[in-house]
């Protein structure tokens, strides 16, 4: 969807298509080994409420099949896992193989292997048939993807009719005074806490801007109807800090 000399956001930066995928690599395979870590301790916990909760939205049923897009180090997968069964199937599908290999560990750790498969491909251009998943997952990845429009069509491509689309994503917080504190919170805290614990602030300076620049609820809604999508809702939680969109292919 993008011309070659077409630039994209990467953080508030301005690079080339090929460069955000690049970069966007790099972050992720230097906060790989922490990343789980830093969730617990950037969101104090709340991300793993959100993971449940949407999960517990996904309406998903015994013998499912569920794609996981950019699940990284699985938390969601194996949420999943536990409610598809032994006849349902998982695939945790991420591009970045330092996240994968940890995803993968935890899933071991976790007794979760017969029903879950592990796969290393690109959200923009998912590797299945068409009408294949009774439900699809992206959790804080869709902002990362370079080009997402076409990344929504590919997962619009390979829903199933009747099935379910969650992303779970920061957005736009609703009361203004969480937005200033959110504000300072993220630009002061959070990439000091990156240097700390990762000894990479940068990565986290990329991750707090990406947040900024990523669509709100109703222009994400917007993007998720013009992929295909039949029917979208979002919920905010956190007071917007995070929403989840629900969109559905019929
Ligand atoms: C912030 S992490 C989210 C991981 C996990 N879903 C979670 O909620 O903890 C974002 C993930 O998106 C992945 N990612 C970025 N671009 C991608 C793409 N084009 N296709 C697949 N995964 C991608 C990154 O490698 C990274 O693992």
């Amino acid at each position: 969807m993008f011309s070659t000399d077409e630039t994209t956001d990467f953080g508030y930066k301005k690079v080339s298509i090929s460069e955000k995928t690049l970069r966007v690599s790099q972050v992720f395979h230097s906060v790989a080994s922490k990343y789980d870590l830093m969730n617990d301790l950037m969101s104090l916990g709340m991300h793993r409420l959100w993971k449940r909760v949407t999960v517990e939205l996904s309406q998903v049923r015994p013998n499912d099949k569920v794609l996981d897009v950019a699940g990284g180090t699985g938390d969601l997968t194996r949420l999943f896992a536990k409610r598809v069964g032994e006849h349902g199937k998982v695939t945790l599908l991420d591009i970045n193989e330092s996240m994968l290999a940890i995803g993968r560990d935890r899933l071991i750790d976790s007794a979760l292997i017969d029903n879950v498969q592990v796969l290393q491909a690109n959200a923009e251009a998912l590797p299945f048939g068409d009408d294949h998943f009774d439900c699809l997952s992206i959790a804080f990845g869709l902002r990362n993807v370079t080009d997402k429009m076409t990344a929504l069509q590919s997962m619009y491509r390979v829903l199933k009719p009747g099935g379910c689309l969650l992303i779970l994503e920061f957005s736009k917080p609703i009361l203004s005074f969480l937005q200033t504190l959110y504000d300072r919170y993220s630009f002061d805290i959070l990439p000091k806490l990156g240097q700390w614990i990762v000894n990479d602030a940068l990565s986290y300076q990329y991750l707090v801007e990406s947040i900024r620049c990523h669509p709100d609820q109703e222009s994400l809604k917007s993007l998720i109807l013009a992929a295909g999508f039949d029917q979208c809702e979002y919920h905010n939680f956190s007071g917007g800090i995070v929403a989840l969109h629900r969109a559905w292919k019929f």
